[in-house]
């Protein structure tokens, strides 16, 4: 058999990249090489697989030009950049990289709630600026986070490993999903269910966005939800950003409709609303949710793997992390 033409659309953990060898051709491209999809168009054609990152824009011009195509592996858990159904109807299989990453997600999740709740970069700033002159009464004050009500957009893999990090902090949980949890779990994570969306906004002290980006949840949070928000409450998504009206947000900080925003994902990555950079309380990071040594690995390896057996020949259901549409 031929070997078969991997292209990695940027480079990712050594370890990875070695044992696609073991059985492939491979091309790595630089970071943000592959980002648009004229690119793809132009270069994708005659590669057998593709293991791309949640920037790759795997469209359906992409996909019908890469005639050679069997595989896309997202080295990402959301897929929301690939049309999975033109995949699926010229038979290219897509995986993304689901379970490896919950846990260094739900870290960050909780890590970002507390920087946000309790004004770290402000404060980091102010103190490397020089402003600080000694210890101040009054000085960052922040909610504390126990017997506050989280709440929880998507209650997933994710949104579930943040639960139970917030009920150790001594928070009280409550989630909103497309259907209810078993309940079994809902007593094993002590949460309670809300099937209205502006009734979670109303009770949450914090909002937390964990839901997959989809026509269904794009724009979710907007000016209606933030008018239902109280005015002390923080909004928190590491998801993706479009499940926000970015424009709206920015517009709820500034005249102090909300209390703050701690935001990993944003609406038109890598740019970021100008009015987002200069609200108060609201901490921006760079997308860094699952960026730990041993997650990233984890994550490569998993969509190496999927491409490995896809290229092999083996049936769906012996590949665990396939997505359909
Ligand atoms: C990161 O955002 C991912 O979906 O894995």
């Amino acid at each position: 058999m031929k070997t078969p033409r991997i292209l990695i659309t940027e480079p990712i953990p050594e370890t990875v990249i070695a044992y696609l060898k073991e059985f492939g051709h491979v091309t790595i491209g630089e970071k943000g090489q592959y980002n648009t999809e004229q690119i793809l168009i132009n270069e994708l054609d005659g590669y057998d697989a593709l293991l791309c990152m949640l920037s790759t824009p795997v469209t359906k011009a992409v996909l019908t030009s890469a005639t050679n195509l069997k595989v896309v592996a997202n080295f990402a858990v959301g897929y929301n950049n690939i049309d999975v159904d033109t995949a699926s109807k010229l038979g290219i299989k897509v995986a993304n990289t689901p379970d490896v990453l919950t846990e260094a997600c739900g870290d960050f999740a909780m890590a970002l709630l507390m920087a946000t709740t309790r004004s770290f970069y402000k404060a980091e700033r102010y103190l490397r600026d020089g402003k600080f002159k000694g210890w101040e009464p009054l000085g960052f004050l922040g909610m504390e986070l126990r017997g506050k009500v989280l709440g929880i957009v998507g209650m997933g893999r994710i949104g579930q490993a943040f639960a139970q990090r917030a009920k150790a902090f001594g928070m009280k949980i409550m989630y909103h999903n497309r259907s209810q949890l078993p309940p079994l779990l809902e007593r094993e994570l002590d949460c309670t269910y809300i099937s209205n969306l502006e009734e979670l906004a109303r009770q949450s002290d914090v909002l937390s966005l964990n839901c997959p980006l989809t026509q269904e949840t794009h724009h979710l949070i907007d000016n209606h939800i933030f008018s239902n928000m109280p005015t002390h409450s923080i909004l928190i998504n590491i998801s993706r950003g479009p499940v926000i009206d970015e424009a709206a947000l920015a517009k709820a900080l500034h005249t102090g409709e909300i209390a703050g925003a701690g935001l990993d994902v944003f609406e038109n990555e890598p740019k970021v609303h100008p009015e987002l950079l200069t609200a108060p309380n609201c901490t921006i990071l760079p997308h860094i949710a699952s960026a730990t040594f041993e997650t990233r690995e984890a994550i490569g390896m998993l969509a190496a793997d999927a491409i490995k057996k896809v290229l092999e020949g083996a049936r769906d259901k012996d590949i665990s992390n396939l997505v359909t549409g």
